[in-house]
């Protein structure tokens, strides 16, 4: 095990402040927050941070539609979305918005270095613009006849029908989506990004260990496509920060989200006067930095963020770990078909463990697609978790209640099973690193099994039938509530609520990943009392959720 204390930041994708936190962002928050707990175990110091991405048109739209001001609106589902991803035990150590003070001092600071870098360019584009609205249209807000297969009523920017992409302009009879207006087309000078100009510096940084090697392939598709310059401006009216030195213009949202994780940990400083916000985010700095995001939005973080840190000369990120997209039952949410789950929803009706358990064990690195599979999730949490891991504690601990005065066994004479389980440390950490949780999850659940089997042969209830409270009885039941320990320690990145009902149950302290080294003994436990119920068939009909 390597020894040197590692400091570090992590961050989940920040979820735009116009939606409700659905089962997606919640697997996002999921992989994170166990990636986090088992850093923390480690004894490494992380800051896991996050928040609302406020900024952009949708948004600004969206609070008008409500009639609230964009900040009340933002302020209103900031919260919500909080208190939405809370539900399922995950540990922020800062929650915040993009719509700050400190963002828009380091977007201001970041933009001054890009141009004296020479990385912004001006140029002319054609854009669609709403005569009623007096506002330029993102292609997403005008609707009309698809050029090519005709198919009434598409987007902007793309064909739902025959799978086509243009633009705007192209749509024969377009439509604004909020004025029903013609768009006209009108000229707009716009700022862009310089994206070529960091190519190689991209290559050669998408070269090293900072992403999976299908991301690396992904990538290098677009380099052989060509880098494009970014368009970095959006006109008035926009709800976003103020471009210095322009009339009228502001930060496309995609700017200033990103560098709203520097934001973040900036007010998370302000609150921890110890932390030196320089020495996390300047070049070369020591210290990690974690994002975790969904594949959807990966050219976002691996080519301009890391391009815009380059230009900026601050600290690249260490590793950008990409997920694939929950699908339910096989099929992409949905809402008419009540498969589009919000947090809130599932969390009124079941266990937030259940699914922490669940997304774990699919997780495995990689970026397929999820599927919460309704049938398969109640076998794996009540038969694997309940019925064999759990299992192990609640076959033996009455007989440590009923003989032994709640008091465990002073020593343990047959170790070589207890030395399997703790063998296993360092493999389970490696996947625990490498976020192949589903890989954790198989081993452990091999581990119980050995244990159940253990536990049958032995047959203690055959003992305590035939002796009462002897030596031996108290020794295989201590030994069984060991080997349990153990698998509560390797669990308890995915469990915390689970973990920190058996340290009360066995009467310990929070549990450390060294901990495992140590065994229980002479020592006193409360009585045992059921650490988690099963779930019942008539509960899974309640995903579905009307709208
Ligand atoms: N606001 C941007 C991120 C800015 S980060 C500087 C955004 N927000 S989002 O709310 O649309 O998505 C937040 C995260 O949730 C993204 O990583 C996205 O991939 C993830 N997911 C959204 N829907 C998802 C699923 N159905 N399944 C899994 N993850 C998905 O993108
Ligand atoms: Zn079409």
């Amino acid at each position: 095990m390597n020894n040197t204390i590692r400091t570090m930041i992590v961050t989940t994708a920040l979820t735009y402040a116009n939606g409700e936190i659905h089962l997606g962002h919640i697997l996002e928050a999921v992989e994170a927050d166990i990636w986090v707990n088992f850093q923390k175990m480690r004894g490494n110091v992380c800051y896991f941070i996050s928040g609302s991405d406020a900024h952009g048109t949708p948004i600004m739209i969206q609070a008008e539609k409500q009639g609230l001001s964009p900040e009340v609106f933002i302020a209103k589902m900031g919260a919500e979305q909080l208190a939405d991803i809370q539900g399922f035990g995950i540990t922020f150590d800062n929650f915040y918005t993009t719509d700050s003070s400190e963002n828009e001092q380091l977007v201001g600071e970041i933009y001054q270095r890009l141009q004296k870098a020479g990385a912004i360019i001006r140029k002319t584009i054609y854009q669609a613009y709403d005569p009623v609205k007096n506002m330029f249209l993102p292609d997403r807000y005008v609707k009309g006849t698809c050029p090519r297969c005709k198919s009434a009523d598409q987007y902007g920017d793309n064909c739902e029908v025959c799978g086509a992409t243009y633009s705007s302009s192209e749509l024969i009879d377009p439509k604004s989506i909020l004025s029903d207006a013609t768009p006209e087309t009108r000229a707009t000078e716009h700022l862009f990004f310089d994206l070529p100009q960091y190519a190689d510096k991209l290559k050669q940084w998408l070269s090293g260990p900072h992403v999976a090697k299908e991301i690396q392939n992904k990538m290098q598709e677009w380099f052989d496509a060509g880098l494009q310059t970014w368009d970095i401006s959006r006109d008035a009216p926009y709800f976003g920060f103020k471009i210095p030195g322009e009339k009228d213009k502001y930060f496309y949202v995609w700017l200033d989200a990103p560098i709203g994780y520097m934001a973040i940990f900036k007010h998370f400083c302000k609150l921890h006067p110890e932390l030196n916000f320089d020495s996390f985010w300047q070049q070369g700095s020591k210290n990690e930095l974690h994002h975790f995001i969904g594949k959807d939005i990966v050219y976002f973080h691996t080519l301009f963020w890391p391009a815009v840190l380059m230009a900026s000369e601050h600290r690249l990120p260490t590793q950008v770990s990409v997920h694939g997209f929950v699908t339910v039952n096989g099929e992409k949410m949905s809402k008419s078909r009540g498969t589009f789950i919000t947090a809130k929803h599932y969390l009124e009706k079941l266990n937030p463990e259940y699914l922490r358990y669940y997304f774990a064990a699919k997780l495995n690195g990689g970026i397929e697609d999820i599927d919460l599979n309704f049938k398969d999730f109640m076998q794996r949490v009540n038969s694997d978790l309940i019925g064999k891991i759990i299992n192990i504690a609640a076959r033996t601990a009455s007989f440590i209640g009923k003989f032994f005065d709640n008091q465990l066994a002073a020593q343990l004479t047959n170790k070589s099973l207890l030395k399997l389980f703790a063998d296993k440390q360092n493999e389970i950490a490696d996947y625990y690193e490498a976020r192949d949780y589903a890989r954790v999850l198989r081993e452990v659940t091999a581990l119980a099994d050995k244990a159940n089997e253990w536990i049958a042969e032995k047959k203690p209830w055959q003992m305590a039938k035939e002796q009462g409270g002897s030596e031996e009885l108290k020794e295989v039941a201590t030994l069984a509530l060991n080997l349990f320990r153990i698998l509560i320690i390797y669990l308890k990145p995915v469990l915390p609520q689970l973990a920190l009902a058996v340290e009360d149950f066995l009467q310990i302290a929070p549990c450390q990943w060294a901990d495992i080294n140590t065994p229980l003994v002479a020592h006193t436990i409360k009585p045992f009392t059921p650490l988690m119920i099963r779930i019942e068939e008539s509960q899974i009909a309640e995903w579905i959720q009307e709208k």
